[in-house]
């Protein structure tokens, strides 16, 4: 069952002046009725990008995105749809009313409420402690590692004192029972009693991407073990899901973000002004945190520490990311040991030198499988090269893994006939069947596109924008073209309400876009309104024009509709409009 009702939608999304909002985003100018800026969602120089208060809708010329200021919302802050609900519910003041929850759903909202709660004291406390005289050797640790005030600020970190019991102290005194504050993590409790987990180490608070704070990392300000000591898992931290710095990193879709192993790393590039850069939680990166990243870039640079464990850890995030559909490049540090080491000694600039230098992640696979083989030795040579046709096999698609497959034969003198023929020899190898199902699979893709471009559903998203465009066609056209006509599911659905709004005299492209709450649904309604249909066309060309284009569509529909026909009944009718389609006086169309 959908969150929201059509009307809680339909009151959000008018609620909202899509000038205003994407106003706040994008610096806009008034360009005849409606207005112009540069595109978020992609760079340009020159602005292609349109926002049209009477439609209400938003168009980019240059890179195709359209739709409403629900879609933009989503695709700018990366929200769900309800997430964007939420905000721009809020943006605008309405108050929505809470889904209908049971009691032992309640009570762990409630719990977690709770826990949030505590979790922002609990930072309050160690940041305010920090800044106290008892906080003086954890301030001095953070100065020593060049941390400015400004980015302690930022991150919240703080300081846990020395008593072992004060975090405590301070919250049972603001009211919280035993039972939930031990379900924060925060405390060990025994027989002998209640201790804080964290003492005398500085903090750094862990925040989803909303701020709220999850979790607490805390470091030994000497060589003591374990160095971090972490929260556990609690109802509130899942570790493999969140990323640290990601609330800070979240940024629309960026071009890149940096993948790093510590805190430390983070906050160090942050304050550098890299401010892409987010970390796995002191565990291996998982791949529920490669489809996070997804949301918002195509590419990670990852800056793992380069000793062997480093290594090791990047060949493992590397299928991770590609299989999110990622690509990953390796940022090389050496001599130093991780991007705080390395922003120390030798500064931003020559960071930024080295993250242009990143290498492809593949490359790096490679070069670490050479690693392992004397390659002077004929056997040890032979058995690299077969590794590397084994691993040329991650390319599905034919012209990358050729492309991949020459630049390995120049890279290591490799004859490219020679490795071509072991890739085959090994795909051979794999499942049965493999070879075709790629094959098929690629070419149903290629095909499934092609129709949607070309094919009749061209024609629909012209009548449609046409009739956004001129509403004046519809009392014309509707005697002749009905939604049913339109024989795809979605062009029918979205038919039906466009003609349901024209019948009342209204036309509201963008409410007809909140019918589809996922984003591709959206998308692809918003296109159906933003054909060119050739405004700059004369009238008799225009004429012309819309007449092929109910033939087109009419021819389509009585085709369609007799190779699907169930319904005997319905065959009489068809017939009658295919004899109408023989005599095109009758059908046609003057502007
Ligand atoms: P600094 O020494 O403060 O610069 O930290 P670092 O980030 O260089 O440390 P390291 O590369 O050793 O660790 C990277 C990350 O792994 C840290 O940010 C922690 O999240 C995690 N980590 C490191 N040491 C420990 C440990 O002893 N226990 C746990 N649970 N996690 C650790
Ligand atoms: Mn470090």
């Amino acid at each position: 069952m959908p969150r929201y009702t059509e009307e809680q939608i339909e009151q959000v999304r008018a609620a909202n002046d899509v000038v205003d909002v994407i106003g706040s985003y994008v610096r806009l100018k008034r360009s005849g009725s409606g207005y112009v800026g540069l595109c978020p969602f992609h760079s340009e120089k020159t602005p292609s990008f349109s926002v049209n208060p009477a439609r209400q809708m938003y168009k980019c010329f240059g890179c195709g995105v359209g739709g409403n200021v629900l879609t933009f919302i989503m695709e700018y802050e990366n929200y769900s749809f309800p997430e964007a609900m939420e905000y721009l519910a809020e943006r605008a003041g309405i108050v929505l009313p809470k889904k209908e929850l049971s009691a032992q759903q309640k009570r762990e909202e409630n719990l977690r409420m709770t826990l949030l709660e505590i979790n922002r004291k609990a930072a309050s406390y160690y940041y305010a402690k920090l800044k106290s005289p008892q906080g003086k050797l954890g301030y001095e640790y953070l100065q020593n590692r060049q941390l400015s005030e400004d980015t302690i600020r930022r991150f919240g970190l703080g300081y846990a004192g020395q008593g072992g019991g004060e975090l405590y102290q301070y919250l049972k005194h603001e009211g919280y029972d035993d039972r939930t504050l031990q379900e924060t993590g925060l405390f060990k409790m025994d027989e002998r009693g209640v201790y804080d987990k964290f003492w005398n180490r500085v903090i750094f608070p862990i925040m989803d991407v909303n701020n709220r704070v999850i979790g607490f990392g805390g470091r030994v300000m000497g060589d003591a073990k374990p160095k971090y000591l972490n929260s556990p898992e609690t109802k509130l931290f899942d570790k493999r899901r969140h990323l640290f710095g990601l609330n800070y990193a979240k940024q629309g879709k960026r071009k890149n973000m940096i993948l790093c192993e510590g805190y430390m790393d983070v906050i160090s590039l942050h304050q550098a002004g890299f401010t892409g850069a987010v970390a796995s939680l002191g565990t291996a990166f998982t791949e529920q945190q490669a489809n996070l990243l997804r949301r918002y870039t195509e590419e990670v640079l990852l800056t793992y520490d380069s000793d062997g464990a480093g290594i090791k850890a990047a060949l493992r995030a590397i299928p991770l990311l590609r299989k999110a559909g990622i690509s990953g490049r390796i940022v090389h540090m050496d001599p130093y040991k991780d991007p705080d080491e390395f922003i120390k000694a030798l500064g931003a600039e020559a960071f930024q030198e080295r993250m242009d230098q990143a290498e492809n992640s593949f490359f790096f696979e490679i070069g670490v499988l050479r690693q392992e083989y004397d390659i002077s030795d004929p056997e040890q040579r032979t058995k690299f090269i077969h590794g590397m046709a084994r691993k040329l096999l991650v390319f599905e698609d034919k012209v990358q893994r050729d492309s991949y497959l020459e630049a390995l034969a120049a890279k290591y003198t490799v004859r490219q006939e020679d490795l071509r023929s072991l890739v085959i020899r090994y795909a051979n190898q794999m499942p049965e069947g493999y070879q075709e199902v790629m094959e098929e699979r690629r070419q149903e893709s290629r095909q499934a596109v092609k129709k949607r471009e070309d094919g009749i559903c061209y024609s629909y998203r012209l009548l449609l924008s046409w009739l956004i465009e001129c509403p004046e066609l519809y009392t014309k056209i509707k005697s002749v073209i009905q939604p049913v006509d339109f024989v795809d599911e979605m062009y029918h659905q979205v038919a039906e309400l466009l003609y349901q709004q024209l019948e009342e005299g209204k036309q509201e492209p963008a409410k007809i876009i909140n019918r589809f709450q996922d984003i591709e649904g959206q998308k692809q309604v918003a296109e159906m309104f933003q054909t060119d249909f050739a405004a700059e066309m004369n009238k008799q060309e225009q004429e012309k024009a819309i007449n092929e284009l109910v033939v087109r569509i009419k021819e389509h529909s009585i085709e369609h509709r007799t190779r699907n026909l169930t319904d005997m009944g319905e065959l009489q009718e068809l017939v009658r409009q295919k004899k109408m389609l023989q005599n095109p006086e009758k059908l046609h169309i003057s502007l």
